[in-house]
């Protein structure tokens, strides 16, 4: 049996999931990524050179989670970094159908994953959810956005306090450099992420590195629980 920590990252494939797979490899973990798209779980396994355990699952499919974890069996971490794009735009044109697909495709998921995987959860372990800046600061066009991260925020401290001595936290990031953006073309993006970059006091937007970064704090700091840490290079601070 080996006595490496073991993470679970739900949402590994892409983005900030797969960059907090190879941070966590490098710092010595056992890592698992799920995802539901076979073709990017095995570009994700290349880049994290087959060191990973790739399954296929949706998190949105209760039987499909506890299948999985029974699959994965007994670890350490839990990073929900899975998410969705639906219910931006302005509060009144926005189409409330994608406000509730936005709470379906992340809230619920994140809510039923980390309840899922308790039973499998080591004592000394954590979950760490990703939520979003939208939680936490008034941007314009953001409102369904902020809704569904703010009620995972809410969660979070209800999370720690009912599963203690597990830890519970979670990170709101900023805007990250991720495909989560590719609904927009290259033409676009270039300049939206500019106008984030000027807003933004560090002065760019964010790496997906930047967030794996405080994921992993959270995850070794044995102290931490209870809180979301907002990464967003001080971007709420604009709003
Ligand atoms: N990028 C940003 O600017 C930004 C800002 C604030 C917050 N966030 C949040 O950060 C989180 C990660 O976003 P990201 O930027 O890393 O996005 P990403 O690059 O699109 O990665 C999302 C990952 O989640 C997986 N996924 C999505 N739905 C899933 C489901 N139902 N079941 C299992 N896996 C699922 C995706 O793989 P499959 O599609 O193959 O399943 C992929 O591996 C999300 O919650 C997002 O809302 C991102």
């Amino acid at each position: 049996m080996s006595s490496k920590m073991h993470s679970v990252i739900i949402g590994g494939s892409s983005g900030i999931g797969l960059a907090t797979a190879q941070l966590l490899l490098t710092q010595g973990h056992r890592v698992t990524i799920t995802g539901r798209d076979p073709e990017r779980l095995r570009q994700a396994q290349a880049t994290l050179q087959h060191q990973a355990t790739c399954l296929e699952m949706d998190a949105a499919d209760p039987r499909a989670v506890r299948s999985t974890f029974e699959k994965i069996g007994a670890f350490d971490h839990l990073v929900l970094a899975f998410g969705s794009r639906k219910g931006a735009g302005p509060v009144t044109d926005v189409d409330l159908n994608d406000v509730q697909q936005g709470f379906a495709e992340k809230v619920f998921p994140h809510f039923d994953c980390a309840r899922a995987a308790v039973k499998h959860l080591s004592g000394n372990g954590s979950i760490t959810f990703i939520a979003a800046v939208s939680a936490h600061a008034a941007l314009p066009g953001s409102a369904g956005l902020g809704a569904a991260n703010g009620a995972i925020t809410a969660m979070v401290p209800i999370f720690a306090r009912e599963l203690q001595p597990l830890r519970v936290n979670g990170v709101s990031p900023g805007v990250i450099d991720t495909p989560w953006w590719d609904f927009l073309p290259e033409a676009q993006k270039a300049p939206v992420f500019a106008d984030f970059a000027a807003k933004t006091p560090v002065g760019r937007v964010g790496r997906p590195e930047d967030i794996a970064e405080t994921i992993a704090f959270l995850i070794g700091n044995r102290f931490m629980t209870g809180h979301t840490i907002v990464c967003d290079g001080g971007l709420h601070l604009a709003a």
